[in-house]
């Protein structure tokens, strides 16, 4: 329902005389501030969503469950993964729900024997385009990429591994960068520039190509702007990004810190 249309019905007199007259300035003021609540259908259940919302946040915000492997609240979102896709009624293509707007009466369908099936061809592709050996990982056991196939049930691989030859960046005085474990989720690019500042990551060439690069592509003990802050590895949901010479054990990440600092310096809530 449009704020405007809301505090017309509810405050008259507040809103204007009803009769062309101009509202008030508090008026003004409270509808501007107003946010628009919008009516979605997400699998089935009517939820009230908030105008600007994207389809992902209006399922969370009312506790409905949609996988995701790129999005970080707190962070921009991307769409890098396509774990989140969605199938909205009238749309003959799936959508990615971390960054598709919820539009006032959307129907959505968040689970569906199309979306696992598409789903687990995601969590596939990533297994197949780099060197994931779980049991040689130092994520192993806190790992967002493993966690996702086992809750998919992903138990082989369906497509052609291409074992690529990349490198392990270990010039970083307390970090390693294994790009063989990298899903170029750029959780750690958006990080090390939307929270710390400093942009020290990006993402190098194309397709299959692309690769994570530190300082336009010096070794990441030779980034001048690093600050050390270690945000990009609590942030990476694989072994890709980790501390030196920590244990399995002990490479727990705490997103959930990031997450918190994020939001406090204004992200996405
Ligand atoms: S340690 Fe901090 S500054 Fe350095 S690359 Fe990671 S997030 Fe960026
Ligand atoms: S290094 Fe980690 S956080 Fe960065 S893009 Fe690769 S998987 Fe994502
Ligand atoms: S979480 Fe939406 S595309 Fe990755």
């Amino acid at each position: 329902m449009a704020a405007a249309a809301f505090l017309g019905g509810q405050s008259r007199l507040k809103a204007g005389c009803g009769q062309n007259c101009p509202p008030s300035q508090a008026a003004r003021r409270i509808i501007s501030t107003m946010p628009d609540k919008i009516s979605v259908k997400i699998d089935g259940e009517y939820i009230e969503a908030t105008a600007g919302q994207t389809i992902l946040e209006a399922a969370r915000t009312n506790g409905k469950y949609i996988p995701t492997l790129c999005y970080l609240k707190g962070l921009s979102a991307v769409g890098a993964c396509r774990l989140c896709i969605v199938e909205v009624s009238g749309v003959g293509r799936l959508l990615p729900a971390c960054t598709t707007p919820v539009q006032d009466g959307m129907s959505v369908t968040t689970n569906s024997e199309k979306l696992t099936r598409y789903r687990r061809m995601a969590i596939e592709f990533l297994f197949s385009e780099r060197n994931h050996y779980c049991a040689v990982c130092v994520s192993s056991g806190h790992c967002e990429l493993q966690s996702m196939a086992q809750k998919l049930g992903v138990t082989s691989v369906g497509y052609p591994y291409s074992y690529p030859l990349l490198p392990v960046d270990m010039s970083h005085e307390r970090f390693v960068l294994d790009h063989n474990r990298c899903i170029l989720c750029t959780r750690c690019v958006r990080v090390c520039d939307e929270v710390e500042g400093a942009h020290v990551l990006d993402v190098a060439s194309r397709g299959i190509r692309s690769m994570i690069s530190c300082d336009l592509n010096r070794p990441w003990g030779q980034a001048r702007n690093c600050t050390n802050c270690g945000k990009c590895v609590q942030v990476c949901p694989t072994g890709a990004l980790a501390e030196k010479g920590w244990a399995v054990e002990e490479m727990t990440k705490r997103v959930d810190n990031i997450t918190w600092l994020a939001i406090r310096r204004g992200g996405n809530q």
